[in-house]
């Protein structure tokens, strides 16, 4: 029997590095686990930490395509969930807003299953109305919002900006794989 696919979005924000925990916590519950990461998360943590955790390569752009279907399509076809964490107040603009410019917001414009993110960022930013606008819209549209917490950012900000833990996070995964 096949694998359940999940597809893990990680996008630029300190938080990524807990993301490898919640994908090496994802394949030991035996799922299979195809990450896609934008360009500017592959400056927090490698992809390499990603493929060997993952045990399959890492999507990162477009323009590679391993096979001659577009990865983005073939992904949203097979994936049964689809979660972002970090997300961050950019990616949560351009997914709530339809906007597809590189790998991640792409497959996020095409993929049309159970989907959740779990945003991480300073305070300031999570308060601001148009990230509070933008969570509005995909709250609307049946997007899980996990998160975020209140506590110190690393920026040393206090307030609600934190990512949820990854514990939090696979919780709430697992429960909506089961409805
Ligand atoms: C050190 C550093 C930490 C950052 N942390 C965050 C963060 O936690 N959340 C966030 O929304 N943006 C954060 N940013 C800003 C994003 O990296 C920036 O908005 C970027 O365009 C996001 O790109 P992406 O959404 O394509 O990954 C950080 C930037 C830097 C330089």
């Amino acid at each position: 029997m096949s694998k359940t696919l999940i597809a893990l979005g990680v996008t630029g924000g300190i938080a990524a590095f807990k993301s490898a925990q919640l994908c090496s916590d994802f394949v030991k519950a035996g799922f299979e686990v195809q990450v896609i990461m934008t360009e500017n998360a592959t400056r927090f943590v490698t992809p390499l930490t990603f493929r060997t955790l993952s045990r399959n390569p890492v999507i990162t752009s477009l323009w590679e395509l391993p096979q001659w279907q577009p990865e983005h399509v073939a992904l949203a076809q097979s994936a049964e969930l689809f979660i972002t964490a970090p997300a961050t107040v950019n990616f949560i603009a351009k997914y709530a807003n339809g906007i597809a410019d590189d790998a991640l917001s792409t497959f996020a414009a095409t993929f049309n299953g159970k989907s959740a993110i779990a945003p991480a960022m300073n305070p300031n930013m999570w308060n601001h109305w148009t990230c509070q606008e933008n969570i509005a819209k995909l709250k609307a549209h049946g997007i899980t919002i996990i998160g975020p917490a209140a506590g110190r950012v690393a920026c040393g900000a206090e307030g609600v900006g934190r990512m949820s833990e990854v514990s939090e996070i696979f919780t709430t995964v697992m429960d909506m794989l089961k409805k």
